[in-house]
């Protein structure tokens, strides 16, 4: 068993409505209510319509070199395109997602308080997580989702599933405060459309500029680093980024995921066909 106790798997942990009647809490409040709102669905899943098994399709990155490149995009490369051809193991998990309150604790929706600045206008769905230190995660990014260049805190894999996006790559992250003025210009940029793969290493600086709403499953290696950082094009400082656990009580609240918006953003994913 590698993940959290529970299944984003085949053997989805569906809520049990009794268990949820009995016990009152806002978190039972959104299980009563998404069983409701999605019974029809949450019953296919039941009668096994969509087969197949994130556990299972994931399995082979828990041994991962995370710091080998070539090795990470191979190993998620297969994962990634199964995950692609079997769209119901992402729907099961996102379903799912309710009954995994350590899922979605994870899970974030941007504060234009805290991300205006920043351009990252996406939110994140973390549909599971591994002992080992790997999530996988759906992002949608929404129109004018335009980075500051950064660097990550893990080494990670991308597929695109909806959209495209301008890939900027500015080469290898430095450490000095201030970057020079004007910053470096990007080494390489290069279109990510539907169906591209990409790995990056953490130490990689690149930006990703979303032309439409868009779609992507990422593979989130594990944390190696205490903090990331953005630069500011305009003054070349450094706008670092740390791990939820250095964040404050105010930030974690203002980007966390809402029974209306999961809804919404499952409304939306359904619209685009991304679930199958
Ligand atoms: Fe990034």
């Amino acid at each position: 068993m590698g993940g959290p106790q529970g299944s984003a798997s085949g053997s989805v942990s569906l809520i049990d409505t009794q268990q949820a009647h009995q016990e009152n809490s806002p978190l039972n409040a959104w299980r009563l209510n998404w069983t409701v709102s999605h019974s029809d669905t949450l019953d296919l899943i039941r009668e096994g319509q969509f087969v197949g098994d994130l556990e299972s399709v994931v399995e082979p990155l828990r041994s991962i070199d995370w710091e080998d490149t070539s090795s990470v995009e191979e190993t998620c490369r297969k994962a990634l395109e199964q995950l692609n051809t079997n769209r119901g193991i992402l729907r099961k998990a996102l379903y799912d997602l309710p009954n995994r309150p350590e899922l979605l604790a994870l899970c974030e929706h941007p504060s234009p308080v805290d991300t205006a600045e920043l351009g990252q206008q996406l939110d994140k769905l973390v549909l599971y997580e591994d002992e080992t230190g790997f999530r996988v995660r759906m992002h949608i990014f929404w129109s004018g989702c335009d980075d500051l260049p950064h660097n990550h805190r893990w080494s990670f894999a991308s597929m695109i599933l909806k959209g495209q996006f301008r890939h900027l790559l500015y080469g290898l992250e430095t450490y000095e405060d201030t970057m020079q003025l004007p910053i470096p210009k990007p080494l390489q940029v290069r279109i990510e459309r539907v169906g591209s793969i990409y790995a990056l290493h953490h130490s990689m600086l690149h930006a990703l500029v979303a032309e439409e709403n868009a779609v992507s499953l990422f593979i989130r290696g594990p944390v190696v680093k205490e903090r990331g950082y953005l630069v500011d094009p305009k003054t070349g400082k450094r706008i670092w980024h740390l791990g939820v656990a250095e964040e404050t009580p105010e930030a974690i609240a203002r980007k966390r995921m809402t029974p209306e918006l999961l809804s919404e953003l499952t409304a939306k994913l359904d619209e685009w066909g991304i679930l199958g």
